[in-house]
């Protein structure tokens, strides 16, 4: 039977680069961001899959639902559910605006929690799969990038706490933990000149490492041997260092 993944942040980086994955594989698509163009030429790209395109904000409050019921009238069953989309934001914490920052854990947090939530009998009826998009930064406290290191945290843990409670359920929950991957994410965070991004991963070879775990079930899959030492040290080390530690790569000034 042709099976079906819904993947949030469908229209760049990592969420395109597994959509493309999941399309090579024959699956059928369901593609959710906001840029409706991207994701028609997707659409038009695959004239041999079925790829259903909804064009969402999953920053607003009940998108998650809204995405629900679309995908229900439409008749479809999820079988894999890449809940990707996300955003973050470089800069002290009290001069972000908090308008943008309640956003970012509406989009990375809330939605991606709901969607979960909403699919889940779709894929218990399946065996099907979550992947999560967490990333390395879940593993310590961020400063200038407070808010994003925090909802990536939650992510992470939300993720393996769930992954245990569906243990036996024939359902597997992946988190995904990228370290600084070349995609929008840098420019849309303000975060291009900042040391953290000085070198970045292949986005393809992310999605690769990505789709490989989903397909295994495996727990968390961090990408890239020096990101993985990188969250070993941190989990290993005080919090506090952590904290400093990310400081001098993402923002040096001392704030009153
Ligand atoms: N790149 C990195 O260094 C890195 C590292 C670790 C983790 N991550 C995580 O990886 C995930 C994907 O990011 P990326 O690196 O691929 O960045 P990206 O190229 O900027 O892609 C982000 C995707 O999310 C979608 N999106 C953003 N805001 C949205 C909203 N309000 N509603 C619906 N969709 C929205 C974007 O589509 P539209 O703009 O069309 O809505 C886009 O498809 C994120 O969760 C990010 O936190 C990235």
């Amino acid at each position: 039977m042709k099976k079906t993944a819904l993947v949030t942040g469908a229209s760049s980086g990592i969420g395109y680069a597994l959509a493309e994955r999941l399309a090579a594989d024959n699956y059928d698509l369901i593609l959710v961001a906001r840029s409706k163009e991207k994701m028609d030429a997707m659409k038009a790209a695959w004239p041999d899959l079925s790829v259903k395109v909804i064009t969402k904000d999953l920053s607003k409050q009940g998108a998650a639902k809204e995405v629900y019921d679309e995908v229900k009238w439409a008749g479809l069953v999820v079988d894999l559910l890449i809940n990707n989309a996300g955003f973050g934001l470089v800069g002290a914490f009290q001069s972000l605006p908090i308008e943008q920052q309640s956003n970012m854990i509406q989009l990375n947090c809330t939605a991606l929690t709901e969607l979960t939530s909403y699919f889940l009998p779709d894929l218990r009826s399946r065996s099907g799969k979550i992947m999560n998009v967490a990333s390395t930064a879940a593993y310590q406290p961020g400063p200038f990038m407070a808010v994003y290191f925090a909802s990536k945290a939650y992510v992470l843990s939300f993720s393996e706490a769930l992954s245990e409670e569906l243990n036996g359920s024939g359902v597997t929950v992946t988190a995904l933990c990228p370290g600084p991957t070349h995609t929008q994410f840098g420019a849309v965070a303000h975060a291009e000149n900042i040391k953290m991004f000085s070198r970045t991963m292949n986005v393809s070879d992310v999605a690769s490492a990505a789709y490989r775990a989903l397909m295994k079930g495996k727990r968390v899959i961090i990408t890239g041997r020096l990101n993985y030492v990188g969250a070993l040290a941190a989990k290993l080390l005080p919090r506090a260092w952590g904290a400093k530690t990310v400081r001098m790569v993402t923002g040096s000034k001392k704030t009153k």
